[in-house]
């Protein structure tokens, strides 16, 4: 039987994606030993440079883990010889023509798989994958695109581009990458819902009050103010990787662990959700602020952000789900910008707990310590369940203290980064964690007349100060489904 080998080309390799995130993806999984045995990595971008100075760029980016530091430095030089560089421009045929040869060589005769990485403008996606499709595929292995967002700005410019793709395509060579999907909680989501049976049975309207998601970061969008301008936060974070976390939060389950079956069930919960109204929504943009002599600047401070620009940096949004398990739910989300800290988490708030014979008495305030269980995505990743519980001693008083795990602590090894994963279930034919297209049209429908309405009425976000919570209509849209924010700083242990 003849050996395959892979062959991994990074389209747009002299970007920052590629540097930060996919060839140090790429160096984990070889050190890991995940790679397979025969594997060459190309890049490609328009730029001229030797293999040994592409060499020298990814070389200053690879680590190692932090347990697993012997032999780094001769994994890193046998990586390092695997690498190569080819110039080319994005649409030349020809010059995919010319990668298809250097491919050839290093193919040496075995079977042929071929993985393409677009890290590169939307504007580009089609071109390249014209030129690469038509010119570079692999004859009788296995052809592979992965894609990252964003993908079009609304459902027809979506829905254009998944045209465009398939004229060259077929739905399965297509990877649309969803980074969050590949971080290790995200993945936990169906572990710990259909593995365990204390949760599942609980895990809907009948026990559940509201389920907020969560995405803060605590810089701003300085350096990439062009693109963002362009997107905003709901495009750039609530679109996608909010979404699909609720995706995966709210689904049936499915037939099987199977891809298909998992997407299908994803398909018909977004299917089953409500578009996004304007009153629904609250968003929000930083402005400058000046903390311990330090100052901070505002969005639009950024010389690439147009002056006046009314996109958002924080959103929040109320959504439903229209279906028997979820009806009346509020889900929760609110992403943001230049706030007070860094972090992504998921809180499931349960209802009170009915005739409890603890109400009104004992120092607790029953009515806002309801069950919630927290599942920390991001940073210091964690799951806690918020119990009310007796405080130990002769009289009777309680509190609100946290059934935890706390991952740190329970797990030595390193979380692998969500590139990681993605990347080896690429390679692997795994299609769990993309998204597939009918997927993303429904996850657009949802947000698409919300965005026009937006754009149409240039509706002028609620400006918030740099490293601030953001601002208050989100707790004012809360307070409208009678949900108060969870807040990990006032999270007790
Ligand atoms: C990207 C967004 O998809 O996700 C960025 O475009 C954001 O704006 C990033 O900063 C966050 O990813 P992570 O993995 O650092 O939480």
């Amino acid at each position: 039987l003849a050996e395959s080998t892979v062959s991994i080309t990074v389209v747009g390799a002299s970007g920052d994606l590629a540097k930060k995130k996919i060839f140090p993806a790429l160096f984990a999984l070889f050190y890991e030993d995940y790679l397979p045995k025969h594997f060459t990595v190309f890049g490609y971008a328009r730029s001229k440079l030797t293999d040994e100075e592409l060499r020298d760029t990814i070389g200053q980016t690879l680590t190692c883990r932090v347990n697993k530091r012997e032999n780094c430095g001769d994994k890193m030089e046998q990586f390092l010889k695997r690498c190569f560089y080819h110039s080319g421009q994005y649409g030349s045929e020809v010059d995919f023509c010319k990668l298809d040869e250097k491919l050839k060589e290093k193919e040496e005769g075995k079977i042929p798989n071929r993985l393409f990485y677009l890290s590169i403008p939307p504007n580009i996606f089609v071109d390249v994958v014209r030129g690469a499709s038509r010119s570079a595929s692999s004859p009788n292995g296995w052809t592979r695109f992965i894609v990252e967002k964003p993908f079009g700005r609304d459902s027809e410019s979506s829905s254009e581009l998944t045209r465009c793709l398939k004229m060259y395509l077929a739905e399965d060579q297509i990877f649309r990458i969803d980074h969050y999907l590949g971080k290790e909680l995200v993945e936990n989501l169906s572990v710990l819902r259909f593995s365990n049976l204390v949760f599942e049975p609980l895990w809907s309207r009948n026990y559940i009050r509201n389920v907020q998601l969560i995405f803060s970061e605590d810089f701003g969008t300085e350096g990439r103010g062009g693109y963002f301008d362009h997107y905003g936060i709901i495009r750039d974070i609530m679109q996608n990787h909010l979404l699909q976390i609720l995706a995966l939060f709210a689904m049936e389950t499915p037939v099987s662990l199977d891809a298909e079956d998992i997407r299908n069930e994803k398909v018909k919960v977004l299917r089953s959700m409500r578009v996004l109204k304007l009153d629904d929504v609250v968003v929000g943009q930083y402005k400058g602020h000046t903390k311990g002599g330090k100052s901070y600047p505002a969005y639009t401070d950024d010389p690439t952000v147009p002056k006046g620009s009314v996109t958002p940096t924080f959103a929040a949004a109320a959504l439903f789900i229209d279906n028997a398990r979820w009806d009346g739910v509020p889900f929760l989300m609110k992403a943001g910008k230049a706030l007070y800290r860094r972090g992504a988490e998921i809180r499931v708030q349960f209802r009170h707990v009915p005739g409890n014979l603890y109400k009104g008495k004992f120092g607790t305030d029953l009515d806002k310590a309801t069950n919630e269980l927290v599942i920390r995505v991001q940073p210091d990743e964690a799951i806690y369940l918020k119990i009310n519980n007796k405080i130990p001693g002769l009289g009777m008083r309680l509190d609100s203290s946290n059934l935890n795990l706390h991952y740190s602590e329970r797990y030595s090894r390193e979380i692998p980064d969500a590139y990681e994963r993605l990347l080896l279930d690429a390679i692997e034919g795994e299609r769990r964690l993309f998204i597939r297209s009918d997927e993303l049209d429904a996850a657009w429908a949802i947000f698409s007349p919300l965005l026009r309405e937006l754009e149409e009425k240039r509706v002028a976000p609620e400006l918030y100060p740099y490293g601030s919570r953001g601002p208050v209509g989100a707790h004012y849209l809360a307070a409208k489904y009678n949900v108060r924010w969870g807040d990990l700083t006032t999270d007790s242990s």
